[in-house]
């Protein structure tokens, strides 16, 4: 097979070539001969280790309709990640061995990003029988989490913990007291206040943090907290990793780059669970990806259909399409405002997610995965959610002017997605 040469990409900054033979780089300087390599011209492009999201919904099996495998593969390389782990509330749901390997023989079949199944702590997502972990482990789950779903039982979350450890395998924590969700439909603020919503407090979410962080300080055992919305939950997480409690977690783009202001006239494209805080929590999502209290950003990628949102924000699914928008969102609210650098966001968006879930992603340097994606920083232009790839158009964002476009990306040495 021919040779692929990416030609006068950015990389760290500086100009280089980067050449690559099957699935690993291996030359990165300055004018490569090309001889008779394919080569791509990456002029006014920078070069990254393509992106990897540890929380994603694809659906299928059984949400066909909302979105399956290969259009959430489409839609991921679209968005610049070669790799994407999905949450398990798919009907079946994934909690058997069988499920897991089909949902990893599909993935090869589509052949575009590779496709690593979370499985569920419990039979059925129910919270009452744990699932046969380690055999889960051997047909290829990368970690176990009821996403979705909280695992209402602490005595369940504790054996979980302690037997996902045991294989060396993260759970993932999706933290809500359901109690004290008592039928919220938004945040408890303001704007629920003068749209007349019943709200969801932000203990909801901090009182499953601080339980998950008890269990896991208790136990010794390591815990990842899935999407973090709130100011409260941030200061427990930081509060826990400064004691040495295996503790770590992840937010996504709608809760540093949006705010329950998107609600006021309605929108049900902007009800997501946990949903958009207030500003304050905004900003302080900001400062915890700053201090390096949040590990990971991720799409938590929801596809809906458009009746699911459909006639009224009450009765509206939760969920906000995000995994073409993940990249912009977040290279605009927090590299381009100066918080944080593009290396950092690189590492939350790929090397520490991937370190989480122990999976192999790529990096710039010679010898490494050629999983690499090609942006283009300065292009601006304008969110349109019917340009998605992905079967769901659920985004609050379509409108909205972002910079940073992906305009290939390449999985394992091969191009999976050019932007035409
Ligand atoms: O908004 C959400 N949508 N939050 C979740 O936890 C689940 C997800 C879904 O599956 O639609
Ligand atoms: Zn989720």
């Amino acid at each position: 097979m021919k040779k692929l040469l990416i030609r006068s990409a950015l990389v760290g900054g500086k100009k280089r070539d980067v050449l690559i033979d099957g699935d690993r780089i291996e030359k990165i300087a300055a004018d490569i001969d090309a001889g008779d390599c394919k080569v791509i011209d990456a002029d006014g492009l920078t070069a990254l280790p393509a992106f990897v999201d540890m929380h994603v919904h694809l659906r299928e099996p059984g949400y066909e309709y909302k979105e399956d495998i290969e259009s959430g593969s489409r839609a991921a390389v679209a968005g610049g990640f070669s790799a994407v782990c999905c949450m398990p509330n798919t009907n079946p749901v994934t909690d058997n061995k069988y499920i897991v390997r089909y949902i990893k023989d599909r993935a090869k079949e589509v052949d575009l990003a590779k496709v690593y199944p979370i499985a569920a702590v419990s039979v059925g997502q129910k919270g009452e029988t744990i699932t046969e972990m380690g055999k889960l482990k051997e047909a290829g789950a990368v970690a176990f989490s009821d996403d979705g779903r909280p695992v209402e039982s602490a005595q369940l979350m504790r054996i979980a913990l302690e037997y996902a450890g045991g294989f060396n395998m993260p759970v993932i924590s999706h933290c809500e007291d359901l109690s004290l969700v008592n039928d919220g439909v938004m945040n408890e603020g303001f704007t629920a206040t003068l749209a007349g919503y019943k709200g969801i407090t932000r203990a909801s979410e901090e009182v499953m943090v601080a339980r998950d962080i008890v269990l896991a300080e208790t136990l010794g055992a390591r815990v990842h907290i899935a999407h973090i919305s709130t100011k409260g939950s941030a200061q427990l997480i930081r509060e826990a990793k400064a004691r040495g409690v295996k503790v770590t977690c992840e937010t996504c783009p709608h809760y540093f780059a949006a705010t329950d202001a998107l609600l006021e006239g309605g929108d049900a494209n902007a009800k997501v669970n946990p949903p958009l805080r207030e500003e304050s929590d905004r900003l302080a999502m900001i400062e915890a990806i700053k201090d390096g209290t949040v590990d990971a950003i991720v799409t938590d990628h929801a596809p809906h259909a458009k009746h699911e949102k459909e006639g009224g924000l009450i009765g509206a699914a939760n969920g906000i399409s995000g995994i073409e928008t993940s990249f912009a969102l977040s290279y605009t609210t927090l590299v381009r405002s100066g918080a944080i650098t593009l290396e950092k966001l690189s590492e939350l968006m790929t090397a520490n997610p991937a370190g989480i879930v122990g999976i192999e992603c790529g990096a710039l340097k010679e010898g490494a995965l050629a999983d690499i994606t090609l942006v283009d920083l300065d292009a601006k232009y304008t969110i349109d959610k019917n340009k998605f790839f992905s079967k769901g158009k659920n985004t609050p964002f379509h409108g909205k002017e972002v910079y940073g476009k992906v305009r290939y990306t390449l999985v394992d040495g091969k191009i999976k997605y050019k932007e035409v």
